[in-house]
Parts: structure tokens; C-alpha cells; sequence
């Protein structure tokens, strides 16, 4: 069996349009085929709320430890110590390693940073008329987060971004083969540009993740600078990309989804963080998952065999009208929203969730502060280069402030 599961195989999507509206083929699915294998791919994929939830957070049948991968799945290092594969009681004891850099203690200290990093991006495009809301904000703003939390030069900000989009492949068969090798050149590029700043943090710690990761201790064991390189590639890959997704989307939807959100928004700043989560409801950052079904199971009503793989579609769970009411609606007032499975659901569930939401609502809420009305560009243009899900890649807005 092939090793690498292509999803485009299993939608039948060829264009980015088709990636970035993916939602009518899901409402076709969860109607016709809410539990179906694919036979070409050989994969199972759900598509019902309660299924989802279910193949995400039950581990004990559905296992994160799988030969097989998702093409778009970046693989950093070694795949075995990757948090996202690996099951408890080796992962909670890892995830506790890296979650004591994510405290409600550290993000407090980080809140006022983000927002200084906010108002920076603000700054640099002050005297613009047209801003490209990708670009110009929802690209360098996760990105020169995660480095100023890990603690490198945020300076160095491009060179990061490039890095990181070199180690999520373009999923298609024909370029497949040569996104492993542009990953492998990143990879090693980073670890090189790390090593030396470890080797500084370890003699001089100071107030950053990877500070916190040279004392942290396993079973009285320090990490080593290798795990300390894939913990924080792991974090920049996991942090950068589907957050700038989600300001991305945010925008999407509050000014084409449902144009009279801006304004709205703008007026009532409180009501932000309630609208991210609907965001992160109606366009979810990452749209599937995969799992290894881990013993012989009937739980969902069909023969599901040990070792087979099975793809929780996260993107089609959030619009099932059996957990949200007129759940294709993007509807600020929503009150179920927060249960949406963009973060995943259990064990695994994002440890970043805190980081992005509020990374997200402060660089959204200083951006309205500024500009009172986006007038709408007649052409936005979606991603080619990241071939399994369609994302916006410019979005160029008039501003009037
Ligand atoms: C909107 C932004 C984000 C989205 C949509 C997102 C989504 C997800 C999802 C769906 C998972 C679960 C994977 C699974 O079940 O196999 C996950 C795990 C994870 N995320 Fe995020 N994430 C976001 C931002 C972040 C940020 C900012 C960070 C850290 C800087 C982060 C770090 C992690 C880590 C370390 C895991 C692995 C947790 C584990 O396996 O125990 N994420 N994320």
C-alpha cells in the first residue's frame, strides 16, 4: 500500500476554488457517504460531527502512530518524536515538556508583546491607501510572534517564513518528490541557524520558549539540542501557517461572508474574540486529520480493520446542521460556536489554541482601531503553491481610516 495518502485524490479537487470552497462536496458527503473508504487511496474518511470528535480524541481506537501520512503533512525530523504522532502515555509525558511554555502565567507576559508586534506591522503600512491584508498583516504577524516567543531574531522574520513553507509540501504526486527534498534543505538550514542560539540560552537563559526547553527535564534528563531543534521547528511550522490562515479567513468572512461584521466589529472590539471562534467554525485553518484505526472496530456501524487509516474531515464537522443550527450560516451571535473541532478535540487538542486566538483577536482588533471602512478589491487570488487546500494568497482592500 502507497505510503502517502494524497486528499485532492479522495475530493476529486483540481483547482484552488474548489480547495477553498470545499463545503458543498462535504454536505454531499455527510448526506450520500458519512463514512466512506476510499478505494484508490485506501482510507477511510468521516464526515459527521459526532465522528469526528470521535476518531480525534479517542486514541485508544483511533491511534496517532501511523506509517502512513498525509501528502500536505509536514514531517519534521524523525516522525516518531512528532507530538502529533505519537499516543499517550509517551505523548502526555512529551506534551508536558512543551506545554509549561504555554501557561496562562506566559500568556499574560505575551499578550502586551503581540500587540506591540501588531501595531509594528500597523506602522509599516501607515501611509498606504490599498493594504493586502495577507501580505502586509497576516503573514509577518504570526510569524515574527513565534519567533520573538521562541526567542530569535524577529528581524530574521522572512527567512522563517520561507523555511516554514518549505516544510509544508505541496500535496499533489507530481511535485511530491521535489518538496521532500526543498524540505530537507529547510530543515537543515534551520537546524544549523538554531544550534548556535541554543548553545547561547543554554549559558544565558532568558525570557523565551527555548530557554524554558534548555531547563526543562524527562525523568531527570535534560533535552538534548537535537530535540530542543525539532521542538522548536515543530512550534514555528504548527504556529505560523494556520494562524496567517485564520486572519486571512477572518477578513473573508467579515467582509464577503457577512459584510455588515466589519463595521459591526469595529464598533463593539469586545465582541472579537467571540467572532474568531465562528471564523475558526465556518473556515477552519486545517480542514482534516488523519488517524490509524488501532483494533478491529464497527463503531461506526461499517468493519473497520486494524492498521487501515482513517481521515476525520475537521472542515465538514463544523458544518453539520446535527450540531449547529443552519450550520452553512456564518452567524456572529452563534452561542455554540466555541465546539467547533478546528483546534482537534482530547489529547492532542492544539496546545497553541490560547496563542492563536489571542494573536488573532489582538492584530484584528488594532487593524479596526485604524480603518474605519475596507472598500473591496475586484480580484483576491488563492494559493497555488500550497497544492492541497486552497487559501487565500492576496487580498487587497482600499482603506479609508
Ligand atoms: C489558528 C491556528 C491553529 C490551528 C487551526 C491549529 C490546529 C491544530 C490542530 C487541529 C491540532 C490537533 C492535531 C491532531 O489532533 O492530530 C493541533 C495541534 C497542535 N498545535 Fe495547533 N493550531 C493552530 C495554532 C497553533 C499555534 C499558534 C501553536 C504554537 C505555537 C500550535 C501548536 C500545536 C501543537 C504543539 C500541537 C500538537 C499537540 C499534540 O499533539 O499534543 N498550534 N493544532
Amino acid at each position: 500500500m502507497e505510503k502517502i495518502v494524497y486528499p485532492d485524490e479522495i475530493t476529486g479537487f483540481s483547482t484552488e476554488e474548489h480547495r477553498f470552497e470545499p463545503y458543498s462536496w462535504y454536505r454531499e458527503m455527510r448526506t450520500s457517504h458519512p463514512v466512506y473508504f476510499d478505494p484508490k487511496q485506501k482510507v477511510w474518511n468521516v464526515f459527521l460531527y459526532r465522528d469526528v470528535e470521535r476518531v480525534l480524541s479517542d486514541y485508544q481506537l483511533f491511534s496517532s502512530k501511523n506509517d502512513r501520512k498525509l501528502s500536505s503533512f509536514p514531517v519534521i525530523g524523525k516522525k516518531e518524536r512528532s507530538l502529533t504522532s505519537m499516543d499517550p502515555p509517551l505523548h502526555s509525558k512529551r506534551r508536558g515538556l512543551v506545554a509549561k511554555a504555554f501557561t496562562p502565567k506566559s500568556l499574560k507576559t505575551w499578550e502586551p508583546r503581540i500587540v506591540t508586534v501588531a501595531q509594528y506591522w500597523l506602522d509599516q503600512i501607515r501611509e498606504q491607501d490599498t493594504i493586502d491584508l495577507v501580505y502586509d498583516l497576516a503573514i509577518p504577524l504570526p510569524v515574527t510572534v513565534i519567533a520573538e516567543l521562541l526567542g530569535v531574531p524577529a528581524s530574521d522574520w522572512k527567512q522563517f517564513k520561507l523555511w516554514s513553507d518549505a516544510i509544508i509540501s505541496p500535496g499533489s504526486r507530481d511535485t511530491y518528490a521535489e518538496s521532500v527534498k526543498e524540505r530537507s534543505r529547510a530543515l537543515k538550514e534551520m537546524a544549523d541557524y538554531l544550534l548556535p542560539i541554543i548553545g547561547q540560552k543554554r549559558s544565558r537563559p532568558t525570557d523565551d520558549i527555548i530557554s524554558d526547553l534548555t531547563i526543562a527535564e524527562v525523568e531527570g534528563e535534560r533535552l538534548s539540542d537535537e530535540e530542543i531543534i525539532h521542538f522548536g521547528i515543530g512550534l514555528l511550522f504548527a504556529g505560523n501557517e494556520t494562524t496567517t490562515r485564520l486572519i486571512s479567513n477572518a477578513f473573508y468572512c467579515f467582509l464577503i461572508d457577512q459584510p455588515a461584521a466589519y463595521p459591526l466589529l469595529r464598533k463593539e472590539l469586545s465582541l472579537i474574540p467571540k467572532a474568531v471562534e465562528e471564523v475558526l467554525r465556518y473556515r477552519s485553518p486545517a480542514q482534516f486529520m488523519m488517524r490509524r484505526v488501532a483494533q478491529d472496530t464497527n463503531v461506526f456501524g461499517v468493519e473497520m480493520k486494524e492498521g487501515e487509516s482513517i481521515i476525520a474531515w475537521i472542515g465538514s464537522a463544523n458544518r453539520d446542521g446535527e450540531h449547529f443550527v443552519q450550520a452553512e450560516q456564518f452567524d456572529l451571535n452563534r452561542p455554540n460556536n466555541q465546539q467547533h473541532l478546528s483546534f482537534g478535540k482530547g489529547t492532542h487538542f492544539c496546545l497553541g489554541a490560547p496563542l492563536a486566538r489571542m494573536e488573532a483577536s489582538i492584530g484584528l482588533a488594532e487593524f479596526m482601531k485604524r480603518y474605519s471602512r475596507l472598500i473591496l478589491p475586484e480580484q483576491w487570488s488563492l494559493s497555488e503553491n500550497l497544492g492541497q487546500r486552497g487559501f487565500l494568497a492576496r487580498f487587497p482592500v482600499r482603506v479609508e481610516r
